[in-house]
């Protein structure tokens, strides 16, 4: 876990110029350091073909990332101390309906998917199929592809079947996961209250929000906001994911814009998430998602982006 959690909430060394070594500071972890290993091993995963040998949590470091600007964006909102330590909880569990993810073979299904224009996401899906029952859309896609996918060389097992519902059966998924962990959350002493599962399924299901308190609304967007930040700022995932040569801090404040005129996030979100931005807050950890430190050039962009 060192890797994840290289220190804590210390500052991290990033080249500064050639010459000279500024040293820039993680947004912080309110969770203590043994609490954050210990829910990230929750991602771990048994791999069912082969005995013994156990699946890490495909990008924790990313978990971790968007748990640290969550717990600052939801601060500067002005949600109170105990809160926002609640939510870094399940900020750094968001993705654990993923755990078990085989990058290959999931790289392989979603690719084939996109490739024939097939809906990714549950509400993409109910778009396209309204005939599918709530809940359904991992069988409904596995009776509707399974004979061109194998004609295709992709076999839809059981496991690729689990790959199938890691996007198209999230919230399935994560239940399950977390009902597995319960008894271990306890443990370790979390108290978990459910509107902290709901945030974590808010991108994939904004339904599942309607009707909830706007303050757990307003956390559910940040969480959407800050993943999609993280996400288009992390190098490894930009490889192995998008096919993406490099990444564009004006690429993530478009989709962050798109994602607000759609209205799956608001104004305020945005507005804290590009303040936030702009004081430098999170340039360190923007320079760990990328594996560099940001350019001249890219700071001054982030400084800019208070205006609007
Ligand atoms: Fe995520």
């Amino acid at each position: 876990m060192n890797d994840i959690l290289p220190s804590a909430n210390a500052s991290i060394p990033v080249p500064h110029t050639c010459m000279a070594t500024s040293r820039i500071t993680l947004p912080p972890l309110l969770v203590p350091r043994t609490l954050a290993s210990q829910l990230l091993r929750l991602y771990d995963y048994p791999d069912p073909r082969r005995p013994g040998r156990i699946i890490k949590g495909y990008d924790c470091p990313h978990a971790v990332r968007t748990a640290r600007m969550c717990a600052a964006v939801a601060a500067r909102l002005g949600h109170s101390p105990a809160r926002v330590k609640q939510y870094q909880i399940a900020c750094l569990l968001h993705d654990l309906g993923r755990a078990g993810l085989d990058r290959r073979l999931f790289g392989r299904i979603w690719s084939w998917a996109r490739a024939h224009g097939i809906p990714t996401r549950p509400r993409e899906w109910r778009a396209v199929h309204p005939e599918t029952r709530y809940g359904r859309e991992t069988e409904a896609f596995v009776a509707r592809y399974r004979t061109a996918m194998e004609g295709d060389g992709i076999t839809l097992d059981s496991w690729a079947c689990e790959q199938v519902e890691m996007r198209l059966g999230y919230a399935r998924r994560l239940a399950a996961r977390l009902r597995t962990m319960k008894p271990i959350l306890r443990e370790l002493g979390v108290t978990w209250a459910p509107w902290m599962g709901r945030v974590m399924l808010y991108y994939y299901y904004p339904e599942k929000l309607e009707g909830a308190q706007p303050w757990v609304r307003q956390l559910a967007e940040v969480l959407v906001a800050c993943e999609q930040f993280e996400a288009y700022s992390n190098q490894r995932r930009g490889r192995d994911y998008y096919v993406r040569r490099r990444e564009d801090l004006s690429e993530a404040f478009a989709y962050l814009h798109t994602l607000q005129r759609e209205d799956i996030i608001s104004r305020p979100v945005v507005r804290a998430l590009r303040e936030l931005a702009a004081e430098g807050a999170f340039d360190a950890v923007l320079a760990q998602a990328r594996g560099r430190a940001l350019t001249a050039r890219e700071r001054a962009y982030l400084r800019r982006t208070d205006e609007e």
